[in-house]
């Protein structure tokens, strides 16, 4: 009896929560585990999408390999005052220093797609990027996104520029904050899963894939009574046709065999001057993967460029987005903001970005995959964890404010 007294004394029992999604979410305590959490809730066809990049995925590894390669010269006892992660980006505030990329088929992860997304971005205080394969048009986004909101639009060099100008103009009368032009993909990289499991976007549920949607029975239904999962930005615009279907998404498609087709090759530093007598806003250029590209970037004119290899999905062997902070930085900062995409999977990623230079970062699977695990309120869960991971990191490593990250608190090995 006595001791039953002692252990209620010192155990204090937590209501058992109710709602399955909110408990499966506690028990995430970083990106890795909401992975594991979308790996299962995910057909195996969709999540080797998301998951998956290009041919041996050496890319893939390098991006994630970079920030765990690079340590912390840690500083103590320095007073430090109230953290206050916030920075500015393109003269704007963000509440911490993290974008959210632009990912096509979002809603291939949730039928909440992107509206989830951006209104969790919203909440967060960072900008949500609608990529132009994305699943919610640029209206349904500016329509569901609070007034204070960052939006982006990612576009892609569409060999119909009639239809790049028009999407362009929409995201202008829609709100849209900046145009984010995405220059690594002269052609769809290899994604070799994708290949395997004749993975066609959106997904079609056929004889192939009826056995996985059975083992995933909960996607399948979100997925079958969801109205259907279309490229909302580039909808009734193609007069092309691919392997006899419509350029627009409204069915199914081999997705290298479709951007393939309307990709444009030709693409140039000419274009990128022609994006910006199109469009008043901020222009970044996302895709950069050497300083001389950055320096004709900023020769350019471009308000920022985005260090990316495309989360690994382009080119294997491309260097990892993390790896050129420092020499970018050297031979434009102060010109541009350098903002660093691919391998973010905690806040110390974040922290170790700005500390080499960065004025932010960006990320797509992590996002997908809380998505994917855990729809909105995953979004916000994982939002959380990146903001208070920068928290705490920048507080671990002696710095109370982002400006006080330097070079001197990284360990290259
Ligand atoms: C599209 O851009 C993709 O990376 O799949």
């Amino acid at each position: 009896m006595g001791m039953l007294r002692t252990l209620r004394a010192v155990v204090r029992l937590r209501r058992p929560e109710r709602s399955r999604s909110v408990r499966r979410l506690r028990s995430a305590a970083n990106v890795e585990d909401l992975r594991r959490m979308a790996r299962r809730r995910l057909p195996a066809g969709v999540f080797d999408y998301i998951d998956g990049g290009a041919e041996d995925e050496s890319a893939l590894r390098r991006n994630t390999g970079s920030f765990a390669a690079v340590g912390f010269r840690p500083r103590v006892l320095r007073g430090l005052g109230e953290m206050d992660t916030s920075t500015t980006l393109l003269g704007r505030p963000l509440a911490f220093p993290l974008v959210l990329a632009p990912t096509g088929f979002t809603r291939i992860a949730d039928p909440a797609g992107e509206l989830a997304v951006l209104r969790a971005a919203g909440r967060a205080g960072i900008p949500f990027t609608l990529s132009t394969m994305g699943t919610r048009s640029i209206e349904e986004c500016a329509a569901a996104a609070s007034a204070d909101a960052r939006l982006w639009f990612q576009v892609y060099a569409w060999r119909d520029r009639d239809l790049i100008r028009s999407m362009v103009e929409r995201a202008a009368a829609a709100g849209f904050e900046a145009i984010c032009l995405t220059v690594d993909t002269a052609m769809l990289g290899r994604r070799e899963r994708d290949v395997r499991r004749g993975l066609t976007l959106p997904p079609e549920i056929g004889p192939g894939t009826f056995l996985d949607g059975l083992r995933h029975p909960g996607w399948t239904w979100r997925f079958l009574r969801s109205d259907p999962i279309r490229f909302a930005n580039v909808e009734g615009a193609g007069s092309d046709r691919v392997g006899g279907a419509p350029g627009d998404g409204s069915t199914a498609v081999d997705l290298s065999a479709y951007m393939n087709s309307q990709f444009d090759h030709g693409l140039s530093w000419k274009d990128v001057g022609w994006l910006r007598s199109i469009w008043d806003g901020p222009v970044l250029v996302k895709g950069i993967q050497t300083v001389a590209d950055a320096v004709l970037a900023v020769e350019h004119g471009v308000d920022a460029v985005v260090l990316s290899n495309h989360g690994g999905r382009q080119l294997d062997g491309a260097p990892a987005p993390f790896d050129l902070v420092p020499e970018v930085v050297d031979a434009v900062g102060g010109r541009t903001e350098v903002i660093c995409d691919g391998g973010v999977r905690r806040g110390s990623d974040i922290v170790k970005a700005v500390a080499a230079g960065a004025t932010a970062t960006m990320g797509g699977r992590l996002f997908l995959y809380a998505l994917a695990a855990a729809g909105e309120e995953g979004v916000d869960h994982v939002l959380e964890l990146l903001r208070s991971g920068t928290e705490r990191t920048m507080a671990l490593v002696g710095a109370s404010s982002v400006d006080e990250l330097g070079a001197e608190l990284l360990e290259w090995s």
